[in-house]
């Protein structure tokens, strides 16, 4: 049995449904138990957890493995070794028998035998177990598997008809942490999150506890808490993604990527505006068959949509920050096209847009010359809505300079007004400025 997760949080209402399984069996017929739930949703440590609370119990532990699913009898041969027989060669109908005996002289009153990752285990093994399963002893033994959502569709109806006996077997799905669970996680690993940072980080990884802690150690406190930061996937997870992406066509890629910068969910129409030419048709459904993208209608509107923000940060964060930027330009130009204002997008183009921030345009990312000090000045100033004459003032210099300055950003980044600059770089969403000053279009720009 591996070590479960100390401390263990939430899942009262899991453990709960264990007890009183592990209890009914003691006096009525043999149940069985299926905990289903997305890889790192906390099988492993529920059932753990729940062995370590129950430690008068006497239990068995084996576990499919991917790389054992080919190994004929791997988990049959676990289970002889738990119980203590020596190792021999087994065929089906001994193996199948076996187990029966192996189970029948497990102690009373009671016993758990686990069987966890039960997708991994193998053809040879899963055909005993499913023998097993229909025999077991009239009372006092509990079986609990372990497996993905979708695991029936791998297994078939004799497994489903075991995992739907009515008295004797239930299913648990176990769903991601809340918030509270995901900030008490945080402080058994030393970290303390806001409520609100806590709100974020479950929104961010549905709660998956395997993810929330993966991101608790790569990331500081202070990319945990500040809201304005967004929060990237975890390294392991967001490598997976990108190997993925890596073997799309270039075209299938843009339009991942594009996808990426306005958020998990986008209107297909924006994503298409900025993806670049050649992205068609081909292009997304190779997206929608890797399972990158969903394409959905939505409110009567075509949408792309990751499966996971989990996935869209891996993607986004995996983007130099030349190529997030002139997307975010594109995103932000591609919104002032749209007749209707105010744009819909707009939020969209906002959306993760610090990761752009002006120290990240480098001259070799993009041939372009970041911006100087001065230019970063100038920058705070226009996001702030004041005119060039009031910039000048303000920094005590004519306002011919000031035109300067701000045609030199506009040329570094890309952009061709002020509403872009605004867009790009507003971080919290007010933009109030911007609201007055939208009507008077471009020629903001060279005001
Ligand atoms: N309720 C929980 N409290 C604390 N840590 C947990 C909890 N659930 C899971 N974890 C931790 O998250 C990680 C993934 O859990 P695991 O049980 O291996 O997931 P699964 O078996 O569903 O793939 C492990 O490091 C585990 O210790
Ligand atoms: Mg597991």
């Amino acid at each position: 049995m591996p070590a479960h997760s100390n401390p263990f949080v939430g899942r009262q209402g899991e453990m709960g449904v264990l007890q009183r399984a592990l209890a009914e069996a003691g006096v009525g017929p043999s149940r069985t138990v299926l905990v289903q739930g997305e890889p790192g949703t906390g099988k492993t440590a529920l059932v753990g957890s729940f062995l370590a609370a129950n430690p008068a119990v006497r239990s068995v532990w084996v576990s499919g493995a991917a790389d054992e699913v080919t190994v004929q009898y791997a988990v049959v041969d676990q289970l002889r070794r738990a119980t203590g027989r020596p190792p021999a060669r087994v065929d089906a109908i001994a193996a199948a028998v076996e187990l029966v005996d192996i189970v029948d002289a497990l102690p009373a009153p009671v016993a758990v035998l686990v069987i966890d990752d039960l997708q991994w285990v193998d053809p040879d093994s899963r055909r005993a177990l499913l023998y097993l399963l229909r025999r077991l002893p009239r009372r006092g033994a509990l079986v609990v598997c372990t497996a993905p959502p979708d695991v029936e569709q791998l297994l078939g109806r004799s497994w489903a008809r075991v995992f739907t006996a009515p008295d004797r077997s239930c299913r648990l799905h176990l769903d991601g942490l809340d918030a509270g669970e995901v900030r008490q996680l945080a402080a058994h690993r030393g970290r303390r999150l806001g409520r609100s940072a806590a709100r974020r980080l479950r929104e961010h990884t549905d709660g998956n506890p395997l993810h929330v802690s993966a991101l608790l150690e790569e990331l500081t406190g202070e990319a945990l808490n500040d809201p304005t930061r967004p929060l990237p996937a975890p390294r392991a997870y967001a490598a997976r993604v990108l190997a993925r992406v890596a073997l799309l066509t270039p075209e299938a890629r843009a339009l991942v990527n594009a996808a990426s910068i306005f958020g998990t969910h986008a209107p297909l129409r924006a994503v298409l505006a900025i993806a670049g030419p050649g992205v068609t048709a081909p292009a997304l459904d190779e997206v929608v068959a890797h399972r990158l993208l969903a394409d959905e209608v939505r409110a009567g509107m075509r949408e792309l949509s990751f499966p996971r923000a989990l996935t869209r940060a891996a993607v986004y964060h995996g983007l130099s920050a030349s190529r997030r930027c002139s997307l975010h330009a594109a995103a932000a130009r591609s919104a002032l096209a749209v007749p209707a204002a105010p744009c819909p997008f707009v939020h969209l183009c906002r959306d993760g847009a610090a990761p752009c921030a002006l120290a990240e345009v480098r001259p070799d990312d993009t041939g372009r010359q970041p911006l100087t000090e001065r230019e970063r000045s100038v920058v705070s100033l226009v996001r702030r809505g004041l005119t060039n004459r009031e910039i000048a003032a303000a920094l005590f210099v004519s306002t011919k300079t000031v035109e300067y300055h701000v045609h030199n950003v506009f040329e570094k980044l890309g952009l061709h007004t002020r509403r872009e600059l605004w867009w790009l770089w507003d971080q919290d969403g007010r933009a109030p400025e911007m609201a007055q000053t939208a009507t008077n279009g471009t020629s903001q720009a060279a005001d």
